[in-house]
């Protein structure tokens, strides 16, 4: 069976600033699928959140980018967003960048990482879905789940694996894609992705067959808007097992938690830290960025799952860690490197604050003369 696994996410509001989604919202959203499933437009569904973020889980047959799938979505964060409305709740509608629905939902705000599939016998696949950062934050994880055997032994020991997987890399400023074959081409896979503000994986394929392993959301909202209206919190669907990572290879891939721009004011380079669902809040200093996993089996359509892939004491170190790295990075206040640059900024009101200094600087030479005359004496300068 053809079925497509569509994971949509947006920012519609969140309770006590941009924090954690409230469940009279997801009550919301799941009245709108539990309809969609009835009528079956979809299959299967199920909600959950990271952080701020509402995320819709569905399954259906009718591929990437359906309408109807889309706009059930669509309903389903609009009526969300009453609600959030009604309580007051913080941002209410933060994501939504559009008031009608056109289409599909491409450049209108939510996220999306869709997979279609030739169900195997048993599909098992993983989840992942991140708050208060963007989506090459997944390239460094992706990166070692597909494509090193240090990571994943799979790699070196598995034959269906052992040809190696292919990514398709999207620089998200040109809106240009290109495919580069793993191992043969790491090097230069790892001179793009290792810019991951730019250079995004949006998909990865098996080699031997052209099987599609993993895909990632890839909206960026500060270029679709051009100005802040949120961060992009990525999402990502990994399939499982039998020549594609095994459940432990994927997960080992966050067993460090390396440094990923977003955290407060989307501003911030922070440790990405691995949750269970019950600590998906956004907290200190607005985080750190959070990632949960969820782990579910795709049988005729039907959502098996999940399981909650982080609650487990073994991530316990990771965790200390990334408080470790949360203390560290937090001492630099509003330095770089703790800060991002500019251009990469979430707030794109820096200009503006920097700008109203316009005309209190002087240009080097007149600050010397003035520095000058306070010890000369106004008058007495000979040159
Ligand atoms: C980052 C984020 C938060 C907010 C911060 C300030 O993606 O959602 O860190 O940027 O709480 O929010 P405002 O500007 O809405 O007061
Ligand atoms: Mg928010
Ligand atoms: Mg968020």
């Amino acid at each position: 069976m053809r079925t497509t696994v569509s994971v949509i996410k947006a920012d519609i509001g969140s309770l006590a600033g941009h924090h954690v989604v409230h469940p009279d919202t997801m009550a919301a959203a799941n009245r709108v699928l539990a309809e969609a499933k009835r009528q079956s437009i979809i299959l299967d569904y199920y909600i959950t959140n990271v952080g701020d973020d509402l995320e819709l889980i569905m399954t259906h047959t009718r591929g990437e980018l359906d309408q109807k799938v889309h706009e059930v979505a669509w309903n389903a964060f609009k009526e969300a967003t009453n609600v959030a409305k009604e309580l007051g709740l913080y941002a209410a509608g933060q994501d939504l960048l559009s008031d009608t629905f056109s289409g599909n939902l491409k450049g209108m705000g939510p996220g999306m990482a869709e997979l279609e599939l030739e169900e195997r016998p048993s599909e098992p696949i993983a989840i992942f879905m991140a708050d208060k950062t963007e989506p090459g934050a997944f390239n460094l994880p992706l990166y070692k789940m597909f494509a090193d055997p240090f990571n994943t032994p799979g790699l070196v020991i598995d034959p269906t694996m052992n040809e190696g997987f292919k990514f398709e890399v999207l620089d998200v400023y040109e809106g240009k894609a290109v495919e580069l074959s793993c191992p043969e081409e790491i090097y230069t896979l790892l001179a793009l992705i290792g810019t991951p503000a730019r250079y995004v994986v949006r998909k990865v394929r098996r080699k031997k067959d052209n099987m599609l392993g993993s895909v990632t959301s890839i909206e960026r909202l500060n270029l679709i808007a051009g100005k802040y209206v949120g961060k992009d919190d990525p999402v990502l669907v990994v399939r499982l097992q039998h020549g594609f990572p095994a459940l432990g290879e994927a997960l080992e891939a966050f067993s460090f938690p390396y440094l990923v721009p977003g955290w407060m004011r989307g501003s911030h380079y922070g440790p990405l830290m691995p949750v269970s669902q019950r600590d998906a809040r956004a907290t200190r200093f607005d985080g750190p960025p959070r990632l949960i996993g969820l782990g579910f089996n795709v049988k005729n359509g039907k959502l098996t799952g999940p399981s909650d892939l982080f609650d487990d004491p073994a991530f316990d170190e990771v965790r200390r860690t990334a408080s470790v790295i949360t203390d560290y990075m937090r001492r630099h206040g509003p330095f770089m490197p703790h800060r991002l640059e500019p251009t990469e900024m979430e707030y794109t009101t820096l200009p503006t604050i920097v700008e109203k200094l316009k005309d209190r600087f002087k240009k080097e030479e007149d600050v010397t003369k003035a520095k000058r005359s306070i010890y000369v004496g106004k008058g007495e300068e000979t040159d």
